[in-house]
């Protein structure tokens, strides 16, 4: 029999990704948005809207289907699960037999970046639905690093030397893709990572590199971190969760190295250079010098 599949987040980088490589493997699978007129579907590709904050919106799209993606959405912590919980419910309720729910590396109500307790907050939810479930726990990806830096080519904020395992968005939806086609046995979480992990001071270094041009990293107090990104009129919460994501860095939350993409895809997972080689153009934020 055709198992049917659900791919939420149809409109971001890794939905729309994961959509176009199970096509190309022959796998047609149902699209949500919130606004389809955003999705680029593969033909023959079903697109549907719904909404994690509008329930009555998910019935429709989880009906029928066998295994679902759900991308994670943005709210402030807590807000966020429960978005979250509205897709897992209607999961259970259509008898969906297998979720992967898009997580973060060091999910735990412990964490000091919000949105991993947030992450740990689904997780829950996930395992007292009763649904077969698998979280791949991305670790930052290297696709956000251009963004980090400011046009002075400097990137701040109090991670000290603390070391991320930057994954790819590539290997993310190459993983993802291994596991809505072949569902673990048994719920549970992986980490998702790339080869090494790095500091702020090795990825200034490695991308000037890349890029020829100086780039550096400038760790701060949490304090003044807290200080300068205030003024960009950000709500506390977000200030508070970019902060966060830096101080889980410090703590080593991020750094363990997995072998979760070469175990699922039998691909080795991109390094930072390969990444650039083969996704150049996400280098162009920081071909641009200082104004
Ligand atoms: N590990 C990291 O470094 C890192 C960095 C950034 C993000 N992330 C996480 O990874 C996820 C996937 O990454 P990505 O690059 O594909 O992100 P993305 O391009 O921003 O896509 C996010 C998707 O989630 C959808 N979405 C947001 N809120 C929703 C809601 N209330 N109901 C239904 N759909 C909703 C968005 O739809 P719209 O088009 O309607 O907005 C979009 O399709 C993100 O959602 C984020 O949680 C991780």
């Amino acid at each position: 029999m055709r198992r049917m599949l659900l791919i939420t987040g149809a409109s971001g980088v890794v939905g729309h990704r994961v959509a176009h490589l199970l096509a190309a493997r022959g796998t047609r699978a149902r699209l949500m948005a919130r606004d389809p007129g955003k999705v680029q579907a593969p033909p023959g590709c079903e697109v549907v809207a719904g909404d994690y904050a509008d329930p009555g919106s998910l019935a429709a799209p989880f009906r029928g289907i066998d295994t679902a993606l759900i991308v994670s959405g943005y709210a402030r912590e807590g807000d966020r699960a429960r978005l979250h919980g509205h897709a897992i419910s209607a999961a259970a309720h259509a008898g969906v037999r297998h979720l992967v729910y898009l997580s973060f590396q060091g999910a735990s109500p412990s964490s000091r970046f919000p949105m991993a307790r947030d992450h740990a907050l689904t997780e829950g939810l996930l395992a007292a639905s009763g649904v077969p479930y698998t979280a791949l726990r991305d670790s930052l990806y290297l696709d956000a690093i251009p963004h980090l830096f400011d046009r002075d080519g400097v990137v701040r904020g109090p991670a000290g030397a603390g070391r991320a395992a930057f994954v790819s968005r590539e290997d993310v939806a190459q993983t993802v893709v291994a596991v809505l086609l072949q569902p673990p046995a048994v719920s549970g979480a992986l980490d998702v990572t790339g080869p090494e992990a790095l500091s702020l001071y090795d990825v200034a270094a490695r991308v000037s590199g890349l890029v020829g041009r100086p780039l550096r990293y400038e760790d701060e107090t949490v304090e003044a971190g807290r200080l300068w990104r205030a003024t960009s009129g950000a709500p506390d919460w977000e200030v508070e969760t970019w902060l966060g994501s830096y101080l889980a860095q410090a703590a080593g939350e991020l750094e363990p190295v997995s072998e979760t993409v070469t175990r699922l895809t039998g691909r080795v997972p991109l390094t930072l250079e390969r990444h650039f080689t083969e996704f150049p153009e996400q280098l162009a934020p920081l071909r641009v010098g200082p104004r």
